[in-house]
């Protein structure tokens, strides 16, 4: 579905081209979310309100009332016609409570907008971040795109779940860009028990039941005793014989949050974020025209500041047939 979604939305890109990468991103992710997680008849007659409503939530915590009126709309409508479809939304209009009790509208609506809300801005910050570094490093642009080569070699253009299990060269990437710009860069907990952290230089601190901790994500994932040289992107750390991050033990790499309740989209995340750049890969012969961007802190993820212009001529990596 999603690799269909790919070749129709780029299509309007043509020969060549200079596009914002950020905005492009943005677009596609809210069609992707909107398609796997709503639906397709319903999805394509309310997208413009629907687009231009949740912006508006995301921006200035604004419309929560309006998304859920007309998502709870289309709860109704899909009850009403009596049609099973392929996607979350029918999912959970299905799903039933251990005793037997049905999901309702007020719990089905307000899980699509958290999951609407958790993982399409992570996701489209994720690529825009993933795509800026590649384009600024000739070296791992190389690699990923010598990867893309051997998966079409294999696979064609028939990619299957288990081709984008496959690239891990795509993968490293996309996590370094995660450690070095996490969306969120902070999370926090309430604390239900008192416990003591000891740190590893042997001080200990007493926690207190009731107090509120923060864990400071973007802090975490550049601590140099970890990550060599935390400044720089370098995908490698994660590969073969380095893996900085398991060495560093079970927190060292919390882009994804972590413990009972860390991201449950992380896997999805990384497989959509694999079929965007593996797309652009394959067709696309990309160059970085505005500067590296800086990163902007004014909104509830942190995000590249102002545009992130790329221009494109089509290509085709490697002759399939
Ligand atoms: C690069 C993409 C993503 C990043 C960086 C990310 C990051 C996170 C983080 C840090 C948390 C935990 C927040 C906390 O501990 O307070 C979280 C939770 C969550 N994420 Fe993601 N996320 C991403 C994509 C997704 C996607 C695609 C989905 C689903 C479609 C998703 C669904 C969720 C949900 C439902 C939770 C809440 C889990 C719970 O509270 O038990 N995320 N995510």
């Amino acid at each position: 579905m999603v690799i269909n979604f790919l070749q129709e939305y780029f299509a309007k890109w043509g020969q060549q081209g200079m596009v914002d990468l950020k905005q492009e991103l943005d677009q596609l992710l809210m069609l992707i979310s909107g398609r796997c997680l709503i639906g397709k008849e319903v999805w394509k007659k309310i997208i413009d309100e629907f687009i231009t409503l949740f912006n508006e939530l995301i921006n200035n915590g604004m419309c929560l009332t309006s998304l859920s009126e007309m998502l709870i709309e289309i709860v109704r409508l899909r009850k009403s016609y009596n049609c099973v479809e392929d996607d979350v939304l029918q999912n959970l209009i299905d799903s039933k409570y251990s005793d037997g009790r049905s999901t309702t509208e007020a719990e089905v609506v307000g899980l699509i907008i958290s999951f609407l809300f958790a993982g399409k801005h992570t996701s489209t910050i994720t690529s825009t971040w993933t795509g800026a570094h590649l384009l600024a490093n000739a070296r791992c642009l190389t690699s990923a795109l010598e990867e893309q080569k051997q998966i079409i070699r294999k696979y064609g253009d028939h990619l299957d779940y288990n081709a984008f299990q496959e690239m891990d060269t795509l993968h490293y990437c996309i996590k370094e860009a995660l450690r070095i710009h996490p969306p969120s860069p902070i999370f926090s907990r309430k604390v239900h028990k008192n416990f003591t952290v000891q740190t590893k230089d042997g001080n200990e601190y007493e926690i207190q039941r009731g107090h509120t901790i923060v864990s400071p994500v973007l802090f975490n994932c550049n601590l140099p005793h970890i990550y060599k040289g935390p400044d720089v992107y370098d995908p490698d750390r994660f590969g073969p014989g380095r893996e900085e991050d398991r060495v560093g033990g079970k927190f060292a790499y919390t882009p994804f949050s972590g413990g009972r309740h860390a991201c449950i989209g992380e896997s999805y995340a990384y497989l959509q974020i694999k079929a965007i750049w593996s797309h652009l890969l394959r067709n696309f012969e990309l160059k970085l025209e505005s500067h590296f961007p800086e990163t902007s802190w004014t909104k509830i993820t942190s995000e590249p500041k102002g545009g992130v212009m790329v221009s494109y001529k089509k290509r085709q990596l490697l002759h399939t047939t």
